[in-house]
Formats: C-alpha cells, structure tokens, sequence
C-alpha cells in the first residue's frame, strides 16, 4: 500500500475487522518521522521495495500526490502487478495512459473509490448500464462542498468555518481549491463519462465553477426562491451523439432529490431511456466508507475483474460539445463581465448597491470563453435547476434509439 493517510488507514481498520486472506506487506510513505500507528517494519520510504517485490501482486495507491501516484501506478501496472487507486486526479489526468498501460501489460486498474467514494457508481456505469441509453449521469459528487454549503444553509456556519471543519473531519483534499473549486468533482466526472459513454476526455476540456465566492446575497437570493445550492457536475447526452459535460453550482429545488443530499453525502442521478431516473447516495469521502470501496475493488481482483471499456468499442463514438444553453443566476459587480458573457436571454435583473445580478440562458461555449472572467472574486454563477428531471433530455423517438449502446 501506498500512503497511510485518511483513506490507507480506513483501509487498514477494514482490513482488521476480518480475515481475508489479504497480507498487507508493507506501506509507502513519505515521512519517515512522522509518528504512526503501527509498528515501524511496517513502513518504508523506498517505492522501489514495493514496486519490486515479486510475491507482491497488487499495489494499493492512496497518496495525495498525483504526479508522484501516476509514476507509481504506472510502474506497478508494466511490472505486471494489478493496481487499486482512489486518486480520481491522477486518473482522470491520465486514463487514456492507464487504459494502454493495462492492455499493454494484462494488468488491472481499479478505482472505485477514486468517484464518490463508497457509491458503486463505476461498476454500474460499466456493467450495467451497458446497453442502456444514458441521457444524463450527474448529482453531488464532493463531500467537502456538500459539506460546507450543508453548513452554511442549515446551520448558518460562515464558509470559512465550515471549510475548517470539513477539513478537520478528513473530507477536504489537501488543497482546498480542488474540493471548492469544482475541480475534484471534474475529475470524477471525467471518469464518469469515459464509463457511462465511452466518451475520453480531459479535465482541461472541461467547465468547471465553484462555490469559493459564494456570498451571503447569494445565500438569501437562494433561501428567497426556496432552493438550495449543490455544487453539480453533468454529463448529459444531446441528439446526434453528442456530450456536454461541465460543473457548476446548482440552485436545486425541493423536489428534486439532490435537495436532501447533506454533509459529507454524495449522490449520483442516472437519466436512461428504459429504467428512467435512478439514484445512489452514499458518503462520498472519509477513511472507512472510501476504504470499502477499495476492498471491493481489492477482492473483485481476486477473480480477475478489470473495466472492460466497453462503450470505447462503440463504431460511433461520442463527440464532446459545448454547443448548449445553461439557464443561470449571475451575480456580478463589473458590467464587463455581463457585456463578456452574452447572454442569449434575459429573465431577471437587479440592480442595487453591491448586488447586481441577472438571470437568463448563456450557452455553455461562452460559459468557457469567459472562464477568467467568471473565477473572479465578485463573480458567482450558478446554474438554475427545474424539477427533479432538470438534466432529462427529451425523450428519444424510436429513430434516436438507433444510437443505443449494444
Ligand atoms: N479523504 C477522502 O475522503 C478521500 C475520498 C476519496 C478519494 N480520496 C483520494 O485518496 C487519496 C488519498 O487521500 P487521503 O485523504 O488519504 O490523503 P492524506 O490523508 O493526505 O494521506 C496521504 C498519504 O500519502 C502519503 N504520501 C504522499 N506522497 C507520497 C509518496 N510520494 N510516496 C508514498 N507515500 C506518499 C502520505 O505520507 P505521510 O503520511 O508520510 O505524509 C500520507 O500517508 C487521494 O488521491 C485522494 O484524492 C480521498
């Protein structure tokens, strides 16, 4: 195993609970002195004593580092050891590598974990859904922000103390940004789509805003209007094979099941054509219900599992657009950022001293053109959600339903 942070040490406590046969050989850390919880044989500084252990078969990365984590999985991968990771960063960074690491090799790379956390998300989207038509796969996929704004609209807690807790409790990252940022949410959606659409992407491809500006006028613009803000990363399925994929905070309303989605929970919301809508909540973060997930994967190796990719065999593969209209809230200080953005239609505007902010429809091309612009400190934009079927796109014809999968 590689790391003994919040998750490897999750990992451990389930390892404990019964035997399974499993023999934890030795543990990869970074600091030697730091103190542990278990004695120091266990321990070592040199990736080289686990990468080239022979009676070594599997190599579980739980480190927060994700150049240092793709060097790692790569080596255990060409050395013909299977790998287990949660480091949705590093894989989403780099999937396409892995998928050819393990072709190249006949290894197996597993990472469940590595998307919201203890929900069997990936394994569904692979297996599945596998001939199902998937007009949309989204929900809550970042513990700490789930955290943070359940904090703030439930308990009034300032956001910054909320961070703090998130932070002490083990669901934020390292660096908060990725969390806060949308970016760890990206990255998981990255992984997602290359499950449920045989769609690669990379994370630079796509939108991605935030809740670090969030402030109190939006909070009460919110509370006004009855919702509720989720931070929510879509993949949606257009007609003629098309994918839109982006994240952004959400105004979610009562009846939408996301509304009741708290703390450190994550849910995903699975639009299909025959099966209709389908949810999973579980807790997306934290050692333990993260370190179920990697034993599942650890086990599902013992009878040789490995992600197929079977939508990447698919003769009319996906293409990626940004060809779409998103109805948002913008709130705004500077009016050269509402001149930038362009919006296609209007519905609302205010205009008072320190609060200006509009509501209406702005294509998600423009959305990625401006994203300077929108990471601005004065600047939150949030997508306003409909009912609980916001991301359902119309239902197909029989003719559209050529396209399905299988
Ligand atoms: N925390 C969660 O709830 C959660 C949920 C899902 C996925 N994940 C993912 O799981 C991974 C681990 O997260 P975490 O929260 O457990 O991190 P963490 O608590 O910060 O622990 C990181 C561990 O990695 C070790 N490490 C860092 N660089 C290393 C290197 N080059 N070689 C060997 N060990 C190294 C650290 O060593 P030292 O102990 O010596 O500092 C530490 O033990 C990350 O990819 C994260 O994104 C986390």
């Amino acid at each position: 195993m590689f790391g003994f942070g919040v998750v490897g040490q999750g990992l451990y406590d389930i390892l404990r609970t019964k035997d399974l046969n499993i023999e934890l050989r030795k543990i990869a850390i970074r600091d030697a002195g730091k103190a542990r919880s278990l004695p120091a044989e266990y321990f070592t500084t040199n990736a080289a004593i686990l990468l080239e252990d022979p009676e070594i078969n599997t190599i579980v990365e739980l480190i927060n580092d994700a150049d240092a984590a793709f060097d790692i999985v790569s080596a255990a991968l060409a050395s013909g050891k299977n790998v287990v990771s949660a480091n949705k960063k590093m894989i989403a960074a780099n999937l396409e590598t892995l998928i050819n690491l393990q072709n190249r090799y006949g290894t197996s790379l597993l990472y469940e974990g590595a998307v919201c956390g203890s929900i069997p998300i990936i394994r569904n989207l692979e297996e599945y859904y596998d001939n199902e038509l998937l007009h949309s796969v989204s929900g809550i996929f970042n513990g700490s922000s789930n955290y943070i704004l359940s904090k703030i609209f439930n308990e009034n807690t300032g956001y910054d103390a909320a961070l703090k807790e998130a932070q002490y409790l083990g669901f934020a990252e390292t660096d908060p940004t990725l969390d806060v940022g949308g970016f760890d949410a990206k990255y998981k959606l990255v992984i997602a789509t290359a499950h449920a659409y045989g769609l690669l992407t990379t994370p630079g491809e796509v939108f991605n805003a935030g809740i670090q500006h969030l402030s109190g006028w939006d909070i009460q613009y919110a509370r006004e209007k009855n919702y509720r803000i989720k931070l929510i990363p879509a993949a949606i399925r257009l007609p003629g094979n098309r994918v839109v994929l982006y994240v952004m905070p959400r105004l979610i309303r009562q009846d939408d099941f996301l509304y009741n989605v708290e703390n450190e929970y994550n849910a995903v919301t699975v639009q299909a054509a025959f099966s209709d809508q389908q949810f999973f909540f579980g807790k997306g973060a934290g050692g333990h219900p993260t370190g179920s997930a990697v034993l599942s994967d650890i086990t599902a190796l013992r009878y040789s599992y490995q992600y197929e990719y079977k939508k990447f065999h698919h003769p009319d593969p996906p293409q990626l657009t940004s060809d779409y209209q998103v109805h948002v809230y913008l709130r705004y200080n500077d009016q050269a950022v509402l001149d930038a953005l362009d919006f296609e239609e209007v519905y609302e505007r205010l205009y008072t001293t320190g609060f200006n902010y509009v509501t209406g429809k702005i294509s998600l091309a423009s959305l990625i053109r401006n994203r300077e612009l929108l990471s601005g400190p004065e600047v939150f934009i949030a997508e306003i959600g409909g009912t609980k079927t916001s991301t359902l796109v119309e239902q197909p014809g029989m003719a559209a339903l050529e396209g399905a999968y299988g």
